[in-house]
Order: C-alpha cells, then structure tokens, then sequence
C-alpha cells in the first residue's frame, strides 16, 4: 500500500510536467500587460479591483516576466528589486482554467534562476495573511510555502493594505 502510494505521488508532478511542455517562461514588455491584466481580472477573488488599478501602474515600472503556451499569456509574475541583494514579487497570477498544473511553479524556478544570476539572494512576497478566515488566499499562501517560501511575520494591521488585510511576509532564499 506505502508503495502504491509513493508511486502515484512521483507520477502526478511528471504528468503536469509533461502537460506544460509546450509552455516557455521568459522576459514580458509593455505589449503583454494588457494579457496580464485580463488573466487577474479573470481571478476577482484575489484581486479586487483598486488591486487591478495598482497593477497596471506597477507592470508599467516592474521587470515582467510571462508564462507563454502557443502565443498565449497564460500567466506572469511581475518583480520589483528593492536593493542590490533583495526582490520581491509585486503580482503573479496564473490563467484560473490552467491553474494548479505547475505554471506557477515553472514561474518561481525560472525568476529565482535568473535573479540568482543577477547576485539577488532573497526574493519577498507579502500575502493576505492567515488570521483571516478567506479561503482563496489558503491555496496562495500553500503555493508560496511549497515554492520554498518561509514565513517571515505577519503585520497586522498592515499600513499599505485596506482595514481587515493584514500582511503575511514571506521569503525565500534563491
Ligand atoms: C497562486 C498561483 C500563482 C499558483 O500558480 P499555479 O500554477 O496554480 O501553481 P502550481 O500548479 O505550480 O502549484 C500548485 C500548488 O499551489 C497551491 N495552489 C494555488 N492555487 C491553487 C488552485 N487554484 N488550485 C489548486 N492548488 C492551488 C496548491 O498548494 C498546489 O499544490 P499541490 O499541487 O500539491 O496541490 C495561482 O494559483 C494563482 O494565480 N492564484 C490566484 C492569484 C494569486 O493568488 N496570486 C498571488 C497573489 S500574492
């Protein structure tokens, strides 16, 4: 039974692997911000809409980055470098129908690959924390520790976020 079970487990990521084949991440510019808009306001749970109006302002000034399947956007991670040694993930999001088959993932290896190039030790994330009962963020805050994000602090409340949003910080060593 423990090697049926460890055997499916090994399988599972090499199928959505093998699923993103044809996926490539690499470098965006200002024509893919309009694809990275659309695929967040497909996801109005996480990002409301004084969100979106933040995020079109940022992806005109942070380093973009897409994930790209057959000339469609199907996702982005967008990153501001706060110092010489330190970056943070300002946005990301994934299209909600290819969600959950390792593009974030795939998108999280390629930034920390390329800023590890770049003498950046630590990438931050800061993230609806978890003394808030919404269930969407559970899966976001998930991906980030299983990404290899640790749990730095939470602030509560959090100056730059509305009342009722207190920020969980995250970091990970690339
Ligand atoms: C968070 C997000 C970028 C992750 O990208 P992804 O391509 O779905 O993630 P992956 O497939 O590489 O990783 C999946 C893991 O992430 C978590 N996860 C995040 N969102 C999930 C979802 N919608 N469905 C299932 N699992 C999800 C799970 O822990 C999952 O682990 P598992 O495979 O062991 O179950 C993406 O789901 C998304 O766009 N979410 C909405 C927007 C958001 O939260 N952005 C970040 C704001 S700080």
């Amino acid at each position: 039974m423990l090697l049926v079970t460890g055997l499916v487990s090994k399988r599972l990521p090499k199928y959505r692997f093998e699923y993103q084949r044809n996926m490539q991440v690499r470098k965006g510019s200002k024509e893919h911000i309009e694809a990275c808009l659309s695929i967040a306001k497909e996801v109005s749970q996480y990002f409301p809409e004084k969100a979106i109006a933040a995020m079109s302002q940022d992806l005109q000034e942070h380093r973009l980055y897409i994930a790209v399947d057959s000339d469609e956007v199907i996702g982005f991670v967008a990153i501001q470098i706060k110092s010489s040694q330190v970056a943070e993930i300002s946005w990301m999001a994934v299209k909600a129908k290819r969600q959950h088959q390792g593009v974030g993932s795939q998108l999280i290896d390629h930034i920390a690959d390329d800023l590890k190039g770049q003498e950046i030790r630590l990438l931050q994330v800061k993230t609806l924390a978890s003394n808030v009962d919404y269930a969407p963020y559970e899966l976001t805050r998930q991906f980030y520790e299983k990404r290899g994000f640790v749990h730095l602090e939470t602030i509560d409340p959090f100056p730059e976020w509305e009342p009722g949003n207190p920020g969980a910080i995250y970091v990970k060593v690339v």
